[in-house]
């Protein structure tokens, strides 16, 4: 008999019954592989012995003791976590290869080990290196216990000997079942390895992280193809070549999502940036045209970020326009309307723009930073040093009103600034920060006016 073969994306683990060059559900090139197709029995986690009968039960009788929050010790992992980790969920760590997730991850053992068991099982260094690491890291712990396996089944056997309140899987593409022939890192391994461990954690109790990795190449799954069976997945992110790494929740059954963790990549290992304004800030050129602070809320928390535009006369017939960090058709609104209602002639100009640090700006309250970092460049002259923009921008030019301005205010004004642009309608009700002069201005045309 023909065995059954399927063809998955790797990036977004969708299935189709016939090979592709692009996917077709996450446009990504060259991320369809062909698989044998998984008989419905063996699919099934039932089979490893896991799984545990459920019973229906009234609302009223079901107990909510199950849903306790601890800390990691790590108040901005917690922070992203929406408040300490939940006991009994399954967290998906997910992130570009030598990022940090494995330091993070031993890392955050150091505080678990002093309340709870904790098991770090690596498919990928040995219990020597991990010691090593961890004697650089300056973790001990009495509760911490190693082990370098890879097969599913093992690691299932050590929990039950080891009994801990915390497992940590470095990495879910390591990992394999003997259920399964295919290769480890592929869709269906990755996958029942995921439902496996969630099933581990519903039954016991058990808290789970586990790593993924994220590759751009295809020849693994990635931590999208979970997404749907986890119960969070946070994001480590960060350039390589930089040492500030951002840490975000991008799917968090028991929480908000829209908190950011930063941390900072030190010889001995991650160190917390409670306050990361200041450093996105750090390097901020003095005097030079073509950037401009703002004030974004990253969840509850203000956050000063850099746009920094560069606008150049262009010798394309089509102008070339880069956008990082702001989305790219938002920041193409902003170029018209600056040409057509702030009267600068940058139509027929190559544009790029860039955030730097990382950050997403999501927010419209960056506009205007964004338009003063276009003209700033356009014309030449630099923003002022100790100012920060703060307004949304309209397609007729004028400026709306944005939440939380008291609280960004104070932010700019805590990191040294003593001026800042706010849409007029937003000052009457302000209350007044010594130190911090406020320049309310109706439309963008008066915003270029007062600067430059
Ligand atoms: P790692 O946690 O191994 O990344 P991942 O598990 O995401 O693949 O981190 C790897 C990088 O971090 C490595 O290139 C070196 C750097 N690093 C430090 O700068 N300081 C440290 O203390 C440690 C442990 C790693
Ligand atoms: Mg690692």
């Amino acid at each position: 008999m023909r065995t059954k073969t399927l063809f998955y994306c790797t990036s977004c683990g969708n299935e189709f019954p016939k090979w592709q060059g692009k996917c077709p559900a996450c446009g990504n090139w060259n991320t369809i592989v062909e698989q044998p197709a998984e008989s419905k029995k063996a699919s099934s986690p039932a089979r490893s012995g896991l799984r545990q009968k459920a019973v229906p039960q009234r609302l009223a009788d079901v107990t909510t003791s199950e849903e306790l929050r601890f800390s990691t010790g790590m108040s901005e992992m917690d922070r992203v976590l929406g408040g300490g980790a939940v006991q009994g969920s399954l967290v998906l760590v997910g992130g570009a290869p030598g990022i940090g997730k494995s330091t993070l991850m031993l890392q955050i053992c150091n505080e678990l080990c002093k309340q709870y068991t904790v098991l770090y099982v690596s498919g990928e260094e040995s219990t020597r290196q991990i010691k090593l690491r961890s004697q650089r890291l300056g973790v001990t712990g009495e509760t911490l216990y190693l082990l370098s396996e890879t097969h599913l089944e093992d690691i299932t056997d050590a929990v039950h000997q080891v009994r801990p309140n915390i497992l940590i899987v470095d990495s879910i593409q390591t990992i394999l079942t003997g259920s399964s022939d295919s290769l480890p890192g592929s869709v269906t391994q990755v996958k029942q390895c995921t439902m496996a461990l969630m099933e581990l954690a519903k039954g016991e109790g058990l808290t789970v992280f586990v790593i993924g990795h994220i590759n751009k190449e295809g020849s693994i799954a990635g931590p999208k193809v979970l997404e749907h069976i986890v119960d969070c997945v946070l994001s480590f992110e960060g350039e390589q070549h930089l040492s500030y790494r951002i840490l975000r929740a991008t799917k968090n059954r028991f929480g908000a999502t829209n908190e950011i963790g930063v941390f900072e990549m030190l010889d001995e290992g991650l160190a917390e940036v409670p306050n990361p304004s200041e450093m996105l800030l750090s390097g901020r050129p003095e005097g030079a045209p073509g950037t401009c602070v703002t004030c974004v809320m990253e969840g509850v928390r203000p956050v000063l970020a850099e746009v920094q535009a560069l606008v150049t006369s262009s010798s394309f017939a089509v102008p070339r326009r880069t956008s990082n960090g702001i989305d790219y058709n938002r920041a193409m609104m902003l170029m018209a309307v600056l040409e057509k209602r702030g009267g600068m002639n940058v139509g027929g100009c190559d544009a790029y723009l860039n955030v730097i640090g990382g950050l997403n700006l999501g927010e419209p309250a960056a506009d205007l930073a964004t338009i003063l970092a276009f003209a700033s460049s356009f014309r030449g002259r630099p923003v002022p040093n100790d100012l920060a923009a703060i307004g949304e921008v309209g397609l007729t030019g004028e400026l709306r009103t944005v939440n939380g301005l008291s609280q960004r205010l104070s932010e700019v004004h805590r990191t040294g600034f003593t001026k800042c642009m706010i849409p007029s309608r937003n000052s009457a009700r302000l209350q007044e920060i010594p130190g911090l002069q406020l320049i309310p201005v109706k439309n963008i045309r008066e915003a270029l006016a007062v600067l430059l």
